[in-house]
């Protein structure tokens, strides 16, 4: 079990898009675990492979409340299948995009195919938070960040952002 440094805004790695998994080995049931651990530290409720690094098609997600107990859930080379018509907005956050948050639409509802770590492949409906969460995770597996989904203008104006920050990062 190890937390592991998250990958920020700007850094390229973000725009990539992640290999399919083709067997799940111990080194991907520990990614997942090491995935989780980063999350729960955060804390968020969801992370991509590529936010620590490693170019995988694997999700971690646990929409659990506070006071709930954890429902951590693990998804290898999770696509979409179906979306709906129909559209919901909800504010939207990234570990890799910092202490920003803005209303995103996406599909309300989407179906999604996955493999378990048990090797096991699913199919399930989600809505709600989990439709919004599943849809921003499966996007970073293909280089896509929510900001992508604002207006340019607010787009650019957060990518100029954290652009400077890394430069002073840089600078020490
Ligand atoms: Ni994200």
């Amino acid at each position: 079990m190890a937390i592991r440094p998250l990958v920020i805004l700007p850094d390229p790695r973000l725009r990539e898009k992640s290999e399919p998994v083709d067997a799940i080995t111990d080194d991907i049931r520990a990614l997942a675990q090491d995935m989780l651990d980063t999350m729960y530290d955060a804390p968020g409720i969801g992370l991509a492979a590529v936010q620590i690094g490693v170019m995988k098609r694997v999700v971690v997600m646990d929409l659990a409340k506070k006071d709930e107990e954890r429902q951590p859930l693990v998804l290898i080379n999770p696509r979409i299948t179906w979306a709906s018509e129909e559209t919901s907005v909800y504010e939207e956050g990234c570990l890799s995009i910092p202490d920003y948050y803005e209303e995103v639409e996406r599909p309300a509802r989407v179906r999604v195919a996955y493999q378990t770590l048990e090797g096991e492949t699913v199919e399930r409906e989600a809505d709600g938070l989990f439709a919004t969460c599943v849809q921003h995770e499966i996007d970073h597996l293909d280089g896509v960040l929510f900001i992508d989904r604002l207006s340019r203008l607010k787009r650019e104006r957060v990518t100029k952002k954290f652009a400077k920050a890394a430069k002073r990062e840089a600078a020490g």
